[in-house]
């Protein structure tokens, strides 16, 4: 086993949603690929014993992407639970007892932030967490800067920063990740990929359902604190950043940082809130909510690559598609000859499914000299043995590998973008479920309107 090999897994939170829908199956992928040999813990207050434990993750298996007989039966051996309280340092005595002569656990903790504080000091009190030890934690990673700063001091009074992994699953994703591979592995990509060239950049995280039950969590946050402070601005992180002058974790992490200092702070002129009709009637959304399920917002990244390059952000529920995308038009070359060609574009399709793709003119069949846009598919359908995001993260962490996680100065970077507009600084519009947000969000629009994936026909 590495020396940055974790030798233990605890994950608090064990019988949550989260657990149940992304933990297990990717436990079960560790196992099968041979990557998680070690303990895992389970740790809840359900009243539950370990048959349960292990009864749900049947269950959940069964339901999101099934049973790996061998796997699964691995994965069963490997599995202990303790049921207990958060707050109570009984529970942490049991961890430090089924822990045994653990010296470099990795505590995940996939639970509601407010209780990360209790947990770390509980860790620290009990011996939970020696100096190998390592802690996970999801997102929402605080809910605006100040609450950001205060989790980062409770984290760091017990873990170094370079044994705190702050978890944005949307950096595992393949494209999310490959991103960096493709620009900085074609030349014929990064000769354009600057102010000189692109004229505007895109990016679409539209969702086709609602809030999914979970109205309490969502209506404490809003479309800005769940996907677009942490999963977008990742997305444009590798999309805009520099190539890093080493590939070690810190300078891709230094990189990315650098272009959320670049990136001016956001000003109520600069976005879009919307609502969809029928969120306030969602079991925990209070009746006269002003929170936002959907936002459109304009960045300006002010680095020497792309400075007076507008860049275009928008995110929401009860959208017409589930997709997120990232589209790039190119400026126009000169007219004179054919000046009814179509901007060329660059895509990127990050889900449902992958692709790569560059929108180009070609003449149209009768050859009448008018243009029509085809595109060069670059890349598409992930492998049949390729990692999900949650196993690329978790994975990651296990062994010790930080790139792919948010470290400090990027988390408080993107807090203070958005913080001048979180809550009710500018209003919300009520737009019906099933469309692109309220009409209002037609103040921001790209040069040339946004992409609706699926629907319009540039980008299919
Ligand atoms: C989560 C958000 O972080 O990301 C959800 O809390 C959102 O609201 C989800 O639906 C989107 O992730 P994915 O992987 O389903 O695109």
């Amino acid at each position: 086993m590495g020396e940055n090999q974790c030798d233990a897994l605890v994950f608090f939170g064990a019988t949550g949603d989260l657990a149940y829908k992304k933990i297990f199956p990717s436990l079960q992928a560790m196992i099968k690929r041979g990557t998680l040999k070690v303990p895992i813990i389970g740790v809840a207050k359900s009243g539950w014993n370990l048959e349960q434990l292990r009864e749900r993750a049947r269950s959940s298996l069964e339901h999101h992407g099934g049973i790996d007989a061998p796997a699964f039966g691995r994965l069963i051996e490997l599995l202990h639970y303790i049921d207990g309280g958060y707050e109570e340092l009984e529970t942490f005595k049991q961890l430090k007892t089924a822990l045994g002569e653990a010296s470099r656990p990795a505590h995940y903790l996939a639970i509601p932030p407010k209780l990360f504080g209790k947990v770390v000091e509980n860790l620290a009190a009990t011996g939970c967490a020696p100096g190998g030890a390592r802690v996970i934690v999801e997102k929402p990673f605080g809910s605006d800067l100040a609450s950001a700063r205060a989790l980062n001091r409770i984290l760091l009074r017990n873990f170094t920063e370079e044994r705190i992994y702050r978890i944005d699953h949307y950096l595992g994703k393949s494209p999310v990740h490959n991103m960096l591979f493709y620009r900085f592995s074609n030349s014929l990509h990064e000769a354009v990929w600057n102010r000189q060239y692109i004229e505007s950049i895109q990016l679409t995280l539209a969702e086709d359902f609602g809030i999914q039950g979970r109205g309490a969590f969502y209506d404490s946050a809003g479309v800005i604190r769940d996907v677009i402070q942490n999963h977008l601005f990742q997305v444009l992180s590798n999309l805009a950043m520099e190539p890093p002058a080493r590939t070690d974790s810190e300078s891709v992490r230094d990189e990315k940082v650098k272009v959320l200092k670049s990136v001016r702070a956001l000003g109520p002129n600069d976005l879009v809130r919307g609502q969809f009709r029928g969120y306030r009637e969602e079991s925990g959304v209070a009746r006269d909510s002003q929170v936002e399920t959907f936002a459109a917002l304009r960045l300006q990244i002010d680095s020497w690559r792309w400075q007076g390059v507008p860049i275009y952000l928008r995110a929401g529920k009860s959208l017409p598609v589930t997709c997120t995308e990232v589209v790039a038009r190119l400026r126009t070359p000169p007219s004179v000859l054919y000046p009814s060609s179509r901007q060329n574009y660059l895509r990127f399709r990050i889900g449902p499914v992958t692709e790569t793709a560059v929108g180009l003119n070609v003449m149209d069949v009768n050859e009448t000299g008018v243009g029509q846009t085809t595109e060069l598919v670059a890349s598409r359908h992930p492998g049949a043995n390729e990692r999900d995001a949650y196993e690329r993260v978790l994975g990651d962490a296990l062994v010790g590998d930080r790139t792919l996680f948010a470290r400090e100065d990027y988390v408080e970077e993107a807090w203070r973008i958005v913080e001048p507009v979180l809550g009710t600084v500018t209003p919300v519009f009520a737009y019906e479920p099933g469309t692109w947000g309220p009409k209002e969000a037609a103040a921001i629009t790209p040069p040339g309107g946004w992409v609706n994936p699926f629907v319009n026909g540039e980008a299919r």
